[in-house]
C-alpha cells in the first residue's frame, strides 16, 4: 500500500469549526430519547445554540431519530422559523406590507441590497448582515417601516440607508 493511500484512509480529524459545531450536536442530541416526536424541538434547540441548520446536522438528527433525511429536511424547509443558511449578526427586516409598498419599500429594499451586495434572504459573506422581508410589522403609521434587530425606522427614506447600515458597523468597531 502506497503512503498516500495509507493517508486516505486514515481518519482525519474534523476541522476545528465542525468540530466544536458536532460537540454541541451531540450535547443537544443527548438530552432527547431519540423519539422521532422530538423532531421540531431538536430543530428549534439546535436552531437556537447554533444559529441555523446546517445540512450536516440535519442529517445526523436523521441518523438519531432513525428518520429518512428527506423527512427532516422537508419539516426544516416547511416552517419559516428554521434558518438553513447562517444568519447575520444584525438583520435587516423590511416590510413588504401594502402599507409599505404604496410608500417606497420595493426602492428601500433594491437600497440595502446595493449598499450589502445582497439579495432578500441573503446574508453577507461576513456574516455581519442577513436582508428578510416581512409581511407587516403593524405598524402602518410608520410606512415604509424597516426593524434591524430591535430597532425599528419608520419612514424609512433610501438616503438612510447607508447611514443606517454604519451605525451597525460601528457598533463592531467598537467592540
Ligand atoms: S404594511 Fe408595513 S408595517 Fe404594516
Amino acid at each position: 500500500m502506497s503512503i498516500s493511500k495509507t493517508a486516505q484512509t486514515k481518519p482525519q480529524p474534523l476541522p476545528k469549526d465542525e468540530q466544536s459545531a458536532a460537540d454541541t450536536l451531540d450535547e443537544i442530541l443527548a438530552s432527547y430519547r431519540g423519539d422521532k416526536s422530538e423532531l421540531i424541538s431538536i430543530l428549534q434547540r439546535t436552531q437556537l445554540e447554533m444559529g441555523y441548520l446546517a445540512e450536516e446536522s440535519l442529517n445526523r438528527i436523521a441518523v438519531f431519530l432513525d428518520l429518512p433525511s428527506s423527512t427532516v429536511f422537508g419539516v426544516a424547509t416547511f416552517y419559516a422559523q428554521f434558518k438553513l443558511r447562517p444568519i447575520g449578526k444584525n438583520v435587516v427586516k423590511i416590510c413588504r406590507g401594502t402599507g409599505c409598498y404604496v410608500k417606497g419599500a420595493p426602492r428601500i429594499l433594491a437600497e440595502f441590497e446595493k449598499e450589502l451586495g445582497i439579495n432578500d434572504g441573503e446574508t453577507t459573506e461576513d456574516l455581519e448582515f442577513t436582508l428578510e422581508t416581512v409581511a407587516c410589522f403593524g405598524c402602518c403609521a410608520l410606512a415604509p417601516v424597516v426593524v434591524v434587530n430591535e430597532d425599528v425606522y419608520g419612514k424609512m427614506t433610501t438616503d438612510r440607508v447607508k447611514e443606517i447600515l454604519d451605525t451597525y458597523k460601528e457598533k463592531k468597531d467598537d467592540e
